[in-house]
């Protein structure tokens, strides 16, 4: 795709972990081009994760919610969005299953009114292109052989990914329908700095820091495919930018690890950094009841991407994972701020009980 000169790329969600790494990436990398950034700072977005580019001239944040259709109106037409990165999303898996209804408003009903702004507001003829963040959890649960490929079909299994799973629908149906350009990718999981610290990975740190109990769901059998934010980054910025019309890409980073591996290693690198006895944090594993309807293995196979956009990650997980705990015990600041309020009734109620 070869941007044209007024180009206004709008990104919901840039407030988030994702989000706030593409954000700062297109401000970087576009310095011709508007990028303005759609969050309604829930408890998963947070400011503090821009920091860096806020005075940036061609970055501006909105502070807004997907759902609220006469804002999006009115974003369309004052600020003449030519593109869209649509990341704005309800991510978690656990919560997804004590309040599936906010997952439904905004996944489903958040990106079809995104997807109506952008139909309204684009014309035949004219460059635009409606990018859709998403899953690789759309795709169900796979045994211990296999992967996910673009053509693998659709089995979402969480009130998360069946969320995902819907919007991506809707994302290809107002392509098949209306014409409106659009592209998909579908993501491993993600770690590295200002991650959530609910998600596995952000939340073992945090534990390992305040030595907590480090709560394993089942037996930790399960496996995960971890990609470092930065490389899901680079992937969106490719992808934005050599994407095909209306085609999908799946990005992963061929990086299998079972949660309790994971934890194994994460214990034995913090030990290492914060100068305690190896093993110490091994004993703070506890296994805990397991998760409804966990999602044995998701593993992706990223052939199409490398192949038609010559994206590949870049890190080694030890490197990204080192990376990533030196970031957390540089910015325990950030923890602390994020760690308060709301995130605490939540976790009162979750795993206190
Ligand atoms: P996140 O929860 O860290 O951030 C989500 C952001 O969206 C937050 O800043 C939040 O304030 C904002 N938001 C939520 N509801 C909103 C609304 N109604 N209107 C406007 N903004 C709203 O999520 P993340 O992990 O950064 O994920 C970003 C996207 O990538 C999601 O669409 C997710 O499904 C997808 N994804 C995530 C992963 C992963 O491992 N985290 C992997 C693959 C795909
Ligand atoms: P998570 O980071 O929530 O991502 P997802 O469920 O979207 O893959 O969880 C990753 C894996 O870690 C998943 O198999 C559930 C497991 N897990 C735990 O064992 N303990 C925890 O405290 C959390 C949050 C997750």
């Amino acid at each position: 795709m070869s941007l044209k000169k007024e180009t206004n790329i709008l990104i919901t969600g840039g407030a988030g972990f994702i989000g706030s790494h593409v954000v700062r990436l297109f401000v970087e990398s576009f310095p011709e081009y508007k990028i303005i950034n759609l969050d309604a700072l829930t408890y998963a977005g947070n400011l503090e994760n821009l920091k860096d580019i806020e005075n940036r001239v061609n970055y501006e944040f909105i502070h807004g919610d997907i759902c609220d259709t006469e804002l999006l109106d009115s974003i369309f037409t004052e600020k003449k969005i030519t593109h869209v990165v649509h990341l704005a999303a309800e991510s978690h898996v656990d919560r997804s299953i004590t309040d599936p209804l906010a997952f439904v408003k905004t996944n489903v009903i958040g990106t079809v009114n995104l997807l109506q702004a952008a139909r309204k507001h684009w014309k035949e003829g004219e460059e635009h292109l409606f990018y859709h963040v998403s899953t690789d959890e759309v795709y169900g649960s796979l045994g211990d052989e296999g992967f996910f490929y673009e053509t693998t079909a659709y089995d979402p299994r969480s009130p998360y990914s069946a969320s995902k799973a819907s919007s991506d629908h809707f994302v290809r149906a107002y392509h098949h329908t209306y014409g409106l350009p659009i592209v998909i990718s579908n993501c491993s999981n993600n770690y590295g700095p200002n991650h959530f610290p609910e998600k596995l990975i952000p939340l073992m740190i945090n534990n390992i820091i305040h030595k907590k109990s480090l709560p394993v769901y089942g037996e930790g059998k399960n496996v995960r495919d971890w990609l470092y934010v930065k490389d899901h980054a680079e992937a969106i910025k490719q992808i934005f930018l050599k994407g095909k019309v209306g085609e999908t890409y799946n990005v992963g980073g061929h990086n299998e690890w079972t949660n309790i591996d994971l934890v194994h290693l994460l214990c034995e690198i913090m030990d290492e950094k914060l100068g305690r006895e190896q093993g110490s944090s091994k004993e703070l594993i506890t296994f805990v009841k397991d998760r409804a309807g966990h999602d044995l293995r998701y593993a992706i196979d990223a052939t199409k991407l490398k192949e038609e956009i010559g994206w590949e990650p870049s890190l080694q997980f030890e490197e990204g994972l080192s990376l990533t705990v030196d970031w957390f015990l540089e910015n325990k600041g950030w923890l602390e701020n994020v760690t308060s309020g709301a995130y605490l009734d939540y976790y009162k109620d979750t795993y206190e009980s």
